[in-house]
């Protein structure tokens, strides 16, 4: 038995977004997040950047990411877990430099984000930060045209030692900024990921996750438009199919949004 009451995206209201980190239903489609043009403004000011290729820190993940060749600019807060949060908070500064001069060049979804998501809650939302102040990397840009893995992501499991493992749910925004006519399609399914540590402070792998995991869960796939921003519960299980080849990339940038404690809403990447 799911947990989701429906199998229709839903429209960003307070409603909808309370009802995405209960679980109740599996995703949120903002159309028209950007316009066409803005679109094309952020992937030409991202083309002034070289991309990098996510590397994982584990056997298995290096195996899985050396295979897909995920294009990025900007980091994940994942690819610094066993190297810990100095580490991350120090990378995070220039990466966070890289990606406000792509905005400054198009236009800032980030800051549209935190807008709209402030519409939505009666909490503050804002960049995640460290307990010192120092503000965690939001933003990271991606090409995701070889597809994603089954995994989950939920910062309780994968970064016991930050400040973000506080939260008490996790969703995440996607804004597509380029699809291609046949983008590959995104599967969430209904099946949270549960995970117990054997020894305090370990830090859990989460991609890929064993197909087991989701067998018989109820499934969501949807197929990204460039323009739309997407918001799913990340303890969901989720891949990424591979895009047809057409020779267009599958351009997003992604942030996670935890839910505090206090029902403020923190971002990071
Ligand atoms: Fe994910």
């Amino acid at each position: 038995m799911g947990h989701w009451r429906t199998m229709e995206p839903a429209e960003l209201t307070p409603a909808s977004l309370a009802a995405l980190y209960a679980n109740r239903l599996p995703a949120i489609r903002v159309s028209g997040f950007a316009s066409p043009q803005e679109c094309r403004a952020f992937a030409a000011a991202v083309g002034r950047h070289e991309m990098k290729v996510v590397v994982g820190e584990r056997k298995a993940a290096v195996e899985a990411f050396a295979a897909q060749k995920i294009g990025h600019l900007g980091l994940t807060q994942a690819e610094y877990k066993l190297r810990g949060v100095d580490a991350y908070l120090t990378a995070s500064q220039a990466a966070q430099a890289q990606v406000a001069d792509v905005c400054a060049h198009s236009f800032d979804p980030l800051a549209r984000l935190i807008d709209r998501l402030q519409a939505n809650v009666p909490g503050r939302v804002g960049i995640a930060s460290e307990v010192d102040g120092r503000p965690y990397f939001c933003g990271i840009i991606r090409d995701s045209s070889n597809g994603l893995m089954l995994h989950a992501d939920f910062a309780p499991y994968q970064a016991p030692q930050y400040a973000i493992s506080r939260i008490e749910a996790q969703i995440v925004c996607n804004f597509y900024v380029e699809t291609p006519a046949e983008a590959g399609l995104t599967t969430l399914y209904d099946a949270p990921w549960q995970w117990r540590p054997s020894a305090p402070g370990e830090v859990a792998e989460n991609y890929p996750l064993p197909e087991a995991m989701v067998a018989d869960a109820p499934a969501f796939s949807f197929r990204p438009r460039a323009g739309e921003a997407w918001f799913f519960n990340t303890r969901n299980p989720h891949r990424v199919a591979p895009s047809a080849a057409d020779g267009q990339s599958r351009l997003a940038i992604a942030c996670f949004i935890g839910r505090m404690p206090s029902g403020d809403l923190v971002l990071w990447s």
